[in-house]
């Protein structure tokens, strides 16, 4: 379990914990608004798939209390960054923190790790919401892109 000691805004406390026997099926079913679908996979089902197949990526099932409430996942690219990936927040439990939290403990994780790599995500220039939450904990644009998305790197 990865717990950075965040709480989202109704006091619970938010933490990543591996997908497992137990929790796979709620991970699975998280959904995003259908607006946002246009930014990300329509369901957390997509990511444990890419997870399971890629051999790049490990997909964590994001808990608020003992509630699975989101997916992230994290990667570690060829040039040796840490990369963060797969963000998504139930529809039901946006807006309450939990994202905030999400991205505050892997990033810190991950940059603690050996070496201190580099941080980065990537996400669409139209996809403000996530944006304002990256730029916010210390993610800036990088000026690259990785298809239709911009990098962002977080400076410390
Ligand atoms: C982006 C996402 C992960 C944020 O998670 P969340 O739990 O809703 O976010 P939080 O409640 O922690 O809010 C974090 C920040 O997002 C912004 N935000 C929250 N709700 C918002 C809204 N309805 N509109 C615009 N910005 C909003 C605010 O800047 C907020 O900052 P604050 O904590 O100072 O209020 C979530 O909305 C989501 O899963 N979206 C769909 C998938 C997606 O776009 N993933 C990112 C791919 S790169």
């Amino acid at each position: 379990m990865i717990d950075g000691g965040h709480l989202d805004r109704v006091g619970r406390p938010v933490t990543l914990r591996p997908v497992d026997d137990d929790n796979w099926r709620a991970v699975a079913d998280v959904a995003p608004r259908d607006d946002q679908r246009r930014f990300v996979a329509a369901l957390g089902a997509r990511y444990l798939l890419l997870s399971m197949r890629s051999g790049v990526w490990t997909s964590l099932a994001v808990y608020a209390d003992e509630t699975v409430v989101g997916h992230v996942m994290w990667g570690v690219d060829d040039d040796g960054s840490h990369w963060i990936g797969g963000m998504l927040i139930d529809a039901a439990e946006q807006g309450r923190g939990v994202g905030r939290a999400t991205v505050q403990t892997l990033a810190t994780w991950l940059g603690a790790k050996d070496g201190n790599p580099p941080v980065r995500l990537s996400y669409h220039p139209d996809n403000t919401h996530a944006a304002t939450l990256y730029g916010s904990l210390g993610f800036q644009p990088t000026g690259a892109m990785d298809d239709d998305e911009l990098i962002a790197e977080l400076l410390l």
